[in-house]
């Protein structure tokens, strides 16, 4: 095997970050992470994703107040983060009809996980931290953002400059537990 690379190294150092610097990004710092989301792979090439960013202060604390509140109190760290982003999915009918009848499979959800994950290493190269939120109130974000009923709020993800970087690794399932050659286990 040849020397780890660039995106190798990016991959293995990547952890969720829930404590960032009291600092904005910048904005043009957001859209290259954003870009990397738009290059993604998507059924179809449909392209479901939408991204609402919030990076102005009173309005992103506004949201966050009530996206981790109730029994979404355990995010409420994630309000301390300079930018918040709201991961909508525009569902294309067909692509959507396809993916849910016929192969029982949320196309939509795949693709959004994919881009969003390139985003969040983007993020990383460029020196940010990130942490999906999968834990908060989307009828309460819907409502505070006037989300219209055509988009799917299916994810947040917090960005910013890491304050701090979690010290022990998350454990992980080993290669034999997860990858078979030629056969199912
Ligand atoms: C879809 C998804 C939703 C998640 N939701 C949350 C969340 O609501 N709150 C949180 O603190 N972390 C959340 N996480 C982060 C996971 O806890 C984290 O990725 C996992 O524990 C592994 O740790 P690591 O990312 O540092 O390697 C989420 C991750 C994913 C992929």
């Amino acid at each position: 095997m040849e020397g780890i690379g660039p995106l190798e190294k990016l991959i293995h150092k990547r952890r969720s970050i829930r404590k960032y610097q009291d600092r904005p990004v910048e904005r043009e710092t957001i859209l290259r992470c954003i870009e990397a989301a738009r290059l993604g792979p998507s059924a179809e090439n449909v392209q479901p994703w939408r991204f609402i960013i919030l990076d102005e202060p009173q309005l992103r604390l506004r949201v966050a107040k009530k996206a981790f509140s109730g029994i979404y109190l355990t995010t409420r760290w994630a309000a301390k983060a300079p930018v918040l982003i709201v991961i909508l999915a525009k569902l294309d009918i067909i692509a959507n009809k396809i993916g849910a009848h016929l192969q029982n499979c949320q196309f939509y959800l795949l693709d959004i996980g994919a881009a969003v994950q390139q985003m969040a290493l983007q993020a990383q190269e460029l020196g940010l931290g990130t942490c999906w939120l999968g834990w908060f109130n989307g009828k309460k974000v819907r409502r505070e953002l006037k989300i219209p009923d055509m988009y799917r709020v299916v994810a947040m993800m917090s960005m910013g400059h890491i304050e701090r970087q979690p010290r022990h690794e998350k454990p992980r399932r080993s290669m034999e537990e997860i990858a078979w050659f030629n056969e199912c286990r």
